[in-house]
């Protein structure tokens, strides 16, 4: 099928290219020239392991292309993917700017059938919104007293990929969801998806949009619950990582997202929660849990640093060194990352910070102030009164810590991530502490 995906970012690049892998002949569109004339030299916009490769491979094929123009891509497509930012207004409302610009730009182009589908997250109402846009944008010799002569569809088909393992999760989802209002939009729904075999949920698209808010949300929430658990087991004693292995066994509850840490971030989950509550709220709905859900996360992160500021005593002039920096492993992706605020926080109190990472450095360079950035884990630690494991990286899980400590200068490790739990690094001489750990283990238990 001819398809066109808006949106070159992190979905809708993923989208295409894996559209153009099972077979479709794609064309991705963005407003943004730079990115696509490096797109059309073969230059990657972020990092996603295998993205590049598969990108090259469809492009060289001519399965796949890039443009600015999205009359173009809709002249040449019958199925249009609408993969721009949904960002958050400052009441935490998702913001369908971009949304309704390009659901305007696909109408005025628009001269034949098409099947229009939101892949971004939008808020339960969407789909008809860009219904009524697109009526109201066709071009004139296709409305006839505000009616349209001209037949087209809108369905909703939220993305569940995960940065990091992004084309995986596209090419094996656990379930394909689609929201449609016609037997058209489902049969064309289901040839584009048909080489996958994924088990395909269908359904109207109200609660086909709903479907990827909640179930962000409720990632969100088992995360926020283990993290509220790890204070409990701070405070009484218990250890949070046998507490999870201990709660996951039970196939109803699972043992996925119950990795206690400093809390989520990223460009979905914290936007994709607060619009949930705005939209709950505007609905008539007080979504309180989310809101808690909300505030165990933030909390989180302070509770780290009060943790810093507790074993470092002053923290006013000590060099930190931190191990991580992008929201999760196998990305470079920076937005929300928690280690923004934990470094913002220790700099408030006069730390001098120290950063690796082994991809994000380049996007963080342009958010964070006044760190310095190290080439490798060792030229980290040199000189450093204490470490923070901040994002868990498997590479991270290979350092040499005999070789570190000597290059330290106080040997303590703040994982804030559990990266280490079951690793003696007290036996090496560190003073270890964990999330929701006994805190100051001193020996492996
Ligand atoms: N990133 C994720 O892991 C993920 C996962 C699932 C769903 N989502 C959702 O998918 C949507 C996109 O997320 P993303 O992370 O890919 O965003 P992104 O910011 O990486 O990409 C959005 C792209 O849209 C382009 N764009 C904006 N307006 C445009 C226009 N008028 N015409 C053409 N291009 C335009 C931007 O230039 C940008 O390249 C969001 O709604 C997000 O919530 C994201």
């Amino acid at each position: 099928m001819h398809i066109a995906v808006i949106g070159a970012g992190y979905v809708g690049l993923v989208t295409g290219a894996c559209l153009a892998h099972i077979g479709h002949r794609v064309i991705c569109v963005d407003n943004n020239q730079t990115k696509i004339k490096r797109l059309q030299r073969g230059q990657m916009p972020f990092y996603e392991p295998g993205l590049k490769d598969l990108l090259k491979r469809h492009c060289k094929l001519k399965q796949l292309s890039f443009t600015t123009s999205i009359v173009q891509a809709t002249k040449e497509s019958t199925a249009i993917f609408i993969a721009v930012g949904t960002p958050s207004k400052k009441d935490g409302e998702a913001d369908l700017t971009y949304v309704e610009g390009v659901a305007r730009e696909i109408a005025q182009a628009m001269d034949s059938y098409k099947l229009i589908i939101e892949k971004s997250t939008v808020p339960a109402d969407t789909g008809q919104r860009i219904r009524r846009t697109i009526q109201m944008n066709l071009p004139l010799r296709f409305r006839k007293g505000g009616v349209a002569t001209l037949e087209f569809d809108v369905a909703s088909n939220p993305e569940f990929l995960k940065e990091g393992s992004a084309i995986q999760d596209f090419m094996h989802p656990d379930r394909v969801v689609v929201g449609v209002e016609s037997v058209k939009a489902q049969r064309l729904l289901r040839a584009i998806y048909a080489p996958l075999k994924a088990t395909m949920v269908v359904t109207d698209i109200r609660s086909a949009e709903l479907i990827k808010h909640a179930s962000n949300s409720f990632l969100a929430m088992k995360i926020s619950f283990i993290n509220a658990i790890a204070q409990i087991c701070t405070l009484v004693g218990a250890d949070v990582v046998k507490v999870a292995e201990g709660m996951g066994l039970d196939s109803r509850i699972g043992r996925p997202f119950l990795d206690a840490g400093i809390g989520y971030g990223g460009s979905c989950f914290p936007k994709d929660v607060d619009a949930f509550i705005r939209l709950s709220e505007k609905s008539g709905y007080h979504f309180n849990l989310l809101k808690e859900v909300r505030q165990v996360n933030d909390e989180q992160k302070a509770a780290f640093v009060r943790l810093i500021e507790d074993k470092l005593w002053i923290v006013k002039g000590k060099t930190v060194g931190v191990l991580g920096l992008a929201f999760k492993p196998n990305t470079d992706d920076m937005r929300n990352a928690p280690a923004i605020d934990i470094i913002e926080l220790l700099q408030h109190e006069g730390a001098k910070i120290k950063a690796y990472d082994p991809q994000a450095m380049a996007n963080a360079q342009k958010i964070l102030k006044d760190v310095h950035f190290a080439k490798d884990p060792y030229a980290l630690a040199k000189g450093c009164d204490c470490l923070l494991l901040l994002t868990d990286w498997q590479e991270f899980k290979k350092i040499n810590f005999q070789r570190l400590k000597k290059l330290m200068k106080h040997a303590i490790l703040f994982d804030g991530r559990n990266l280490y739990h079951d690793e003696n690094l007290p036996a090496l001489g560190f003073e270890y502490y964990g999330i929701g750990r006994r805190v100051g283990i001193t020996k492996k238990e």
